[in-house]
């Protein structure tokens, strides 16, 4: 078992208007909502509790915020801001996305990424992604693995881009729509794991 990043972690995007920082149980109804219209079958609250607690220590949720610019912000970013308040319930730094995963040996495990409607199509997403893919790094694990729904294209458009290759199919694994899974994989550099291959290279 890998141990959970700081939790005094906290990464501010470039763009000064996205922080990143481990999920609160104060964080728990936002994270509710953004799940509801996110996938089919929403994650239970008390699924999201036991990743936040003791008895899932190589869990790790990071949750991003959007928080306001100063007085002299561009027009661009304040009217991404106005369109933020409204999604964000009136939130002063609204939860707009997170990321689930699990460090576990030498194994990453990405078990949910979100990210609300409204932010989609904006980087959020890959900056989400990219924070298994650093902790994997720097914990010199093997690789990253995740479960993508077969008809869930823009998720797997996401994975492709950040390296990620399909390596099989579990037949209907998903319950709930009798859907199946694409396995994809993304192998990580490192000393002990053998030289790093092209294919591993983001921008694919
Ligand atoms: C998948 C998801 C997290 C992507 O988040 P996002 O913030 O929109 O992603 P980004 O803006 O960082 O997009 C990065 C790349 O992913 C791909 N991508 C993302 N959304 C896409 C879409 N709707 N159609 C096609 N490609 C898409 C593109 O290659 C995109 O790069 P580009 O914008 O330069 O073309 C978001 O759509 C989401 O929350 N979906 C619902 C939950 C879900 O399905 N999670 C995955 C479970 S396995």
């Amino acid at each position: 078992m890998v141990r959970r990043p700081s939790e005094t972690f906290q990464l501010v995007h470039p763009l000064q208007d996205v922080v990143l920082s481990p999920m609160n149980r104060e964080d728990l109804d936002r994270i509710m909502a953004i799940e509801s219209v996110s996938f089919p079958t929403p994650w239970s609250r008390d699924m999201f509790l036991a990743e936040l607690s003791s008895e899932h220590p190589w869990a790790v949720i990071e949750v991003a915020r959007a928080v306001r610019g100063d007085a002299a912000d561009s027009q661009s970013r304040k009217r991404r801001f106005s369109e933020v308040d409204l999604d964000g319930d009136g939130v002063d730094s609204p939860i707009i996305g997170y990321v689930d995963y699990w460090l576990v040996y030498d194994e990453v495990h990405l078990l949910s990424i979100a990210v609300v409607p409204g932010w989609r199509r904006r980087g959020l997403g890959r900056i989400l992604l990219e924070r298994p893919i650093s902790a994997g790094l720097m914990a010199d694990c093997a690789h990253v693995v995740l479960e993508v729904r077969r008809g869930n294209a823009p998720a797997q458009r996401l994975y492709e881009s950040a390296g990620f290759r399909p390596v099989s199919v579990r037949q209907r694994y998903y319950s709930d729509t009798g859907e199946d899974a694409i396995v994809m994989m993304k192998t990580l550099p490192s000393s002990d794991h053998g030289e790093e291959s092209a294919e591993n290279e983001r921008g694919g």
